[in-house]
């Protein structure tokens, strides 16, 4: 496939082509991700893949997270055909947050934990203008109800501490949606929740994501829990991406990387059973 672009071909929502991104550690440079490509446009995309593959630097990377141990190259980094590597930090300021949202993991890494919940989305309504201060009030409910939250004015009134971690996640979530980003990065967004809160979550972003028309960036180590909300799933292997799949074509996977993945889970009619160990090839680096 080409990756050049013609006049007739609008920008993508987002485009990554050849990004490498190198650390310095005291034994040297490691390559944490070798060569990483998606060209994606308002659609749900998983990224999945074992613990230390490379999937959250490479999207860490996009939004200029990366500590200044590190080296991001790529051939292409552009959001809607704006360089990401040559932004400002004010313009990567704006985009964070304003174009592109992060959903992480521990709610309490994304939400202060001084302010109430209603202040915290207040602030984020204000700071990238999605209304007016006497409108805000009614905004902040409002986003609050669109996550399923029962009792908006409450959750408000709460500070994170006071919320559980499925309702810590919805209020974060919340603020997010309340800058209108164009794409939405969830990395293990619900690898701290417990099984059935996770899918609650995940229908919570998918139903999200379709209503507001995203684009979407599921990042898991478990592909069995997130292949069925994506239509594309990218599977990472020390830092590349090693196959490709339909979101509905799990099963069919061709890598052994991939095939080892879903033999390696716990099956539900042989519980307790023995778990297969993935069995690495070197020749998958070359
Ligand atoms: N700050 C850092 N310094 C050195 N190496 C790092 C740093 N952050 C991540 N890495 C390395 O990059 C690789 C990919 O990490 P990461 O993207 O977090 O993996 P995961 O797929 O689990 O999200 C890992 O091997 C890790 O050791
Ligand atoms: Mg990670």
């Amino acid at each position: 496939m080409s990756t050049e672009r013609t006049p007739s071909d609008p920008a993508p929502l987002l485009d990554i082509q050849n990004l490498r991104i190198g650390f310095k550690t005291p034994f040297g440079m490691t390559q944490a991700v070798r060569g990483v490509n998606l060209r994606m446009g308002r659609e749900r995309i998983a990224v999945v893949g074992e613990s230390g593959s490379g999937k959250s630097v490479s999207f860490r990377a996009l939004l200029g997270l990366l500590p200044g141990s590190s080296t991001v190259e790529a051939d292409r980094l552009e959001l809607q055909g704006e360089n990401l590597l040559a932004m400002s930090p004010r313009q990567m300021r704006k985009t964070r947050g304003g174009r592109i949202g992060m959903v992480v993991q521990d709610p309490k890494q994304g939400l202060d934990p001084a302010k109430t919940i209603g202040a915290q989305i207040t602030e984020m309504l204000r700071l990238h203008g999605k209304c007016k201060t006497r409108e805000a009030k009614a905004r902040v409910q409002e986003l609050l109800a669109d996550v399923h939250i029962r009792d908006p004015r409450r959750v408000a009134e709460s500070y994170p501490h006071q919320l559980s971690g499925g309702m810590a996640q919805r209020a974060m979530l919340a603020m997010i949606l309340s800058a209108e980003p164009d794409l939405l990065i969830a990395d293990e967004a619900t690898s701290a929740l417990d099984a059935v809160v996770r899918h609650r979550i995940l229908d919570l972003i998918d139903e999200q994501v379709r209503l507001r028309g995203m684009g979407l960036v599921l990042i898991s180590h478990d592909l069995d829990l997130v292949g069925g909300y994506a239509d594309r799933i990218l599977v990472m292997y020390a830092g590349r991406v090693m196959e490709e799949l339909e979101g509905s074509r799990l099963s069919q996977a061709q890598h052994p990387y991939t095939q080892g993945l879903l033999a390696c889970r716990p099956s539900i009619d042989h519980p307790g059973g023995e778990l297969p160990v993935l069995q690495r090839d070197p020749k998958w680096l070359q």
